[in-house]
């Protein structure tokens, strides 16, 4: 069995080498040859947690990972080809933009040769996988192929687990041949009882945007409930406890904050609404995340500085972390990220520190102020903002952190410290929803 990846972006780097892992003989394609040169010296163009020791493991001692820029080469063999390339929102509408999916498609039609099993793996609308069945069937009969939706579900940070030991995995086909052959393929899977739902192409790609919409609605549900704590009193910590104890409910992805940014909720939330709508069906709770989200880092830019009474020409604001979540260098949609330029513009100087997203942040917002630590970032600051829940920012030593401060005022937007003890360390305290 011989798997090719088209795209070496995280899905399929990450799906790729964990095919390589399974012990399948595994390709990834990609136009970009900076990107492959880079990869081929076994470094990952981005961080995540175990990728890097993957990609040196398959690469060069089990040589079961190679790296191609050439698809109708690499096709020939192919068993099975995954499509992996983005499908980022196009800049002035709420749609995913399919352009790189519709070329890949395209290029895969003009030289199959032997029969194989073409998987779409990006996040499409309701809908594409058909349309690209359309594609490939101008040029190549369909006794040639099949076309499968096969959903993602990888969370950065954590991509090698989710892949390795998922809750479940979805495969969308038309017939049992392609269906047994993704079976095979997940048969590692099977082996360790993974549940894995077998259904059609159209319900695969909805349980996609389903899953992520709805936890994303589970966000920004309990940071309206927070805001509402913060109003009469109450404490969204033990509001979002008590409500997870419930079984149906569920503790996961009830964590108020700034808001959930990242490569993949924002934009599914924006696309599945945006499917929604061209088939004349509102999904008004999706919107109302969408909007809820939208204006939610914002609003927290707000409070910080109104507690400065608005005036931060010339104040020193420190931001601990700017990746949208802690183990990635991603800063795409990172709430740190809008917050930090928020306060920017308003004329606050702004030092900021990050393990890992440094480098990517400096290239939208050069004229921060980077530093090496978090003591560097303490230093005469005027308020310091945790915006990142790195584990690292969670054992501070308190009595030093007020000492380099100019003035100890803490705005905690992940919740990781307590209220009562850092208020006892003499320091001003800023949860959310407390
Ligand atoms: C998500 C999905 O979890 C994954 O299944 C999907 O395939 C891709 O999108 P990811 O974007 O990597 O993964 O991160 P995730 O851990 O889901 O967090 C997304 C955002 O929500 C982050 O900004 C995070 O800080 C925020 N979040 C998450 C909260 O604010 N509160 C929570 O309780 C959980």
């Amino acid at each position: 069995m011989k798997i090719v990846m088209v795209g070496t972006g995280y899905v399929g780097l990450v799906s790729g080498l964990c095919f390589a892992e399974f012990g399948f003989e595994t390709l990834c394609v990609d136009k970009n040859q900076a990107r492959l040169n880079g990869i081929s010296k076994g470094v990952c163009p981005f961080f995540e947690p175990g990728l890097d020791d993957l990609l040196v493991k398959h690469l060069n001692l089990t040589k079961r990972f190679s790296l191609s820029n050439n698809l109708q080469e690499s096709l020939k063999e192919a068993n099975v080809v995954f499509i992996t390339v983005g499908t980022p929102t196009k800049r002035l509408e709420n749609e995913a933009d399919l352009k790189a999916v519709h070329e890949v498609a395209k290029e895969i039609a003009e030289n199959i040769i032997n029969y194989c099993v073409v998987v779409i793996k990006s996040t499409v609308p309701v809908g594409t996988t058909r349309k690209i069945k359309e594609i490939i069937s101008q040029k190549v009969s369909e006794d040639k192929f099949d076309i499968v939706s096969n959903p993602e579900f990888l969370s950065e940070g954590s991509a090698i687990k989710d892949f390795m030991r998922p809750d479940r995995v979805v495969i969308g086909t038309e017939n049992k041949k392609s269906e047994s052959i993704m079976q095979e393929i997940y048969n590692p899977l099977y082996l360790q009882e993974t549940s894995i739902v077998l259904t059609t192409i159209e319900s695969a790609e909805v349980i996609k945007y389903a899953s992520n919409s709805f936890l994303a609605t589970k966000i920004s549900f309990i940071n309206e409930v927070a805001d509402l704590c913060e109003t009469i009193g109450g404490n969204v910590l033990d509001v979002a406890k008590a409500m997870g104890l419930d079984k149906r409910i569920g503790e996961k992805f009830l964590h108020a904050g700034p808001g959930f940014g990242g490569s993949c909720f924002p934009k599914d939330v924006k696309a599945f609404s945006a499917t929604a709508k061209k088939h004349d069906v509102e999904l008004s709770i999706i919107n109302a995340v969408n909007a809820s989200n939208e204006a939610r880092p914002i609003k927290i830019a707000s409070r910080i500085k109104n507690r400065f009474n608005n005036k931060l020409e010339g104040i020193v604001i420190g931001i601990l972390g700017l990746s949208f979540k802690p183990n990635t260098d991603d800063i795409r949609n990172s709430t740190s990220i809008i917050i930090a330029n928020e306060l920017y513009k308003s004329g606050a100087i702004i030092k900021c520190f990050d393990p890992y997203a440094m480098n990517n942040a400096k290239k939208v917002l050069p004229d921060l102020n980077y530093c090496n630590s978090v003591d560097e970032v303490c230093k005469g600051s005027s308020a310091l903002i945790i915006a990142t829940e790195w584990n690292e920012f969670k054992v501070f030593d308190l009595n030093k952190i007020k000492k380099l401060m100019k003035d100890p005022v803490i705005f905690d937007l992940r919740n990781i410290y307590n209220n009562e003890a850092v208020k006892d360390f003499g320091i001003e305290y800023h949860g959310v929803g407390q």
